[in-house]
């Protein structure tokens, strides 16, 4: 008698979560609360309670709509940190009750970029396709009988969300929540635009244009990575103390001067920085950002997110002469496996990024978290759920 093995199924006893969170529903709006209802996880998907999320400039960028592809209405929110309340069938990255860090730039590991060691835009993120919904094309969100559309798949300004297993990463089960969320964005880009993509050599001198939370993690790259001369810009002067404290050597606002910003930085450097980032999201100070760089042997690295549908224009010379210039998302770094490290980095205490965290706020508040970014009075606002 033929004695078959038991066949073992897993049951996912997953029910739907009413829950708050931030809704977008209209460009150029303030962000609606709202309670929403949450479907469980589907295949290879992960639903996580958010413990807290960041606000990044990217999501201020989102909302007044400079970002493609984006369908309203949609929970918005990408600098999340959470831990698994359920899984998907297949899932096996995760299990329920681990901390994560949603990605906003999966990992799939399996596409010709993820299998690349030399990219880390993987073909699964919005540039390539919409993340506007889960890959089956359908939302796990629905608003007063309305479905809204996810962000980047990950849509952190939700109490609880669902995610793709490619946009997730395990990190350690000490890792205080409402601190490493940051390393969901904000500090890896900035960080890693100095450290992977621009590569900064012990001794050398760097210029670093906006010192918002991202440019701030660029001073700390840079500091890292040994540079001698830092020179932090920026037209809020009020930025300068934090600059400081994090490594920068000197600060200057471009409106102190008659001249335009590249000729000082020229005057000051004698041929120019070795490395240049821009982090501000502006044409003409990506244009900036290259001119200051060294014409022989200068880096420009942009980082600032481009406005929609934008166009450069400058003189070729530039870089015929030697310059390179490049750019990066998340800092260049393969996110599920370099995400856990960075957090891991962070609690032997490699680095401190707390200190970009002016404001700490509950997630009712999250406009006045907004405001605080666009009147230029925060850093890193974190709000908690
Ligand atoms: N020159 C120098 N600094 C400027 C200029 C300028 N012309 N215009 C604005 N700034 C400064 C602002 O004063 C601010 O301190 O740039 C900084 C931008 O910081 P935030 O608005 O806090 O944004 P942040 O979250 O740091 O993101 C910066 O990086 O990832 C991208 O999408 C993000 O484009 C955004 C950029
Ligand atoms: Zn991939």
């Amino acid at each position: 008698m033929l004695i078959f093995p038991p066949t073992v199924t897993h049951t996912f006893l997953s029910t739907v979560i009413k829950c708050k969170a931030a809704v977008a529903w209209e460009v150029d709006k303030p962000l609606s609360i709202e309670e929403v209802e949450v479907a469980p996880p589907k295949a290879h998907e992960v639903r996580v309670k958010i413990v807290a999320t960041g606000i990044c400039g990217t999501d201020d960028h989102v909302l007044k709509g400079s970002i493609p592809n984006i369908d309203y209405p949609f929970i918005p929110g990408h600098e999340g940190a959470g831990i698994v309340e359920s899984i998907g069938e297949g899932v096996t990255c995760v299990k329920p009750g681990d901390k994560v860090i949603p990605l906003c730039l999966p990992q799939c590991g399996e596409c010709s970029f993820c299998l690349n060691p030399d990219t880390n835009c993987c073909l699964k993120t919005h540039l390539h396709e919409s993340q506007n919904l889960m890959p089956d094309k359908t939302s796990r969100f629905t608003c007063k009988g309305k479905a809204i559309h996810h962000f980047l798949w990950i849509s952190t300004f939700s109490e609880y969300t669902v995610m793709p297993d490619s946009a997730i990463a395990r990190i350690d089960d000490d890792a205080p929540l409402d601190k490493v969320c940051l390393f969901g964005c904000g500090f890896s880009t900035g960080y890693g635009a100095a450290i992977n993509t621009a590569k900064v050599k012990p001794g050398s001198t760097c210029a670093i244009f906006g010192l918002g939370g991202v440019g701030l993690s660029v001073v700390v790259g840079c500091k890292s990575a040994g540079a001698s001369r830092i020179i932090g810009i920026d037209i809020n002067k009020d930025k300068f103390t934090k600059a400081r404290e994090l490594g920068a050597t000197e600060c200057i606002n471009p409106q102190d001067f008659k001249k335009p910003i590249q000729e000082v930085l020229l005057e000051m450097t004698g041929h120019g920085v070795d490395y240049s980032f821009e982090v501000v999201g502006h044409t003409d100070t990506m244009v900036a950002a290259l001119v200051s760089c060294h014409m022989g042997s200068g880096t420009c690295v942009l980082v600032g997110t481009p406005p929609l549908g934008s166009q450069l224009s400058f003189d070729p010379l530039l870089l015929f002469t030697g310059r390179t210039w490049k750019g990066c998302l998340i800092g260049g770094w393969k996110t599920k496996d370099s995400i856990p490290k960075l957090v891991s980095g962070y609690m032997e205490k490699k680095f401190n990024p707390d200190v970009l965290i002016t404001h700490t706020l509950p997630f009712d508040k999250i406009n006045e978290g907004f405001e605080l970014l666009q009147s230029g009075k925060s850093i890193h606002t974190v709000l908690v759920f």
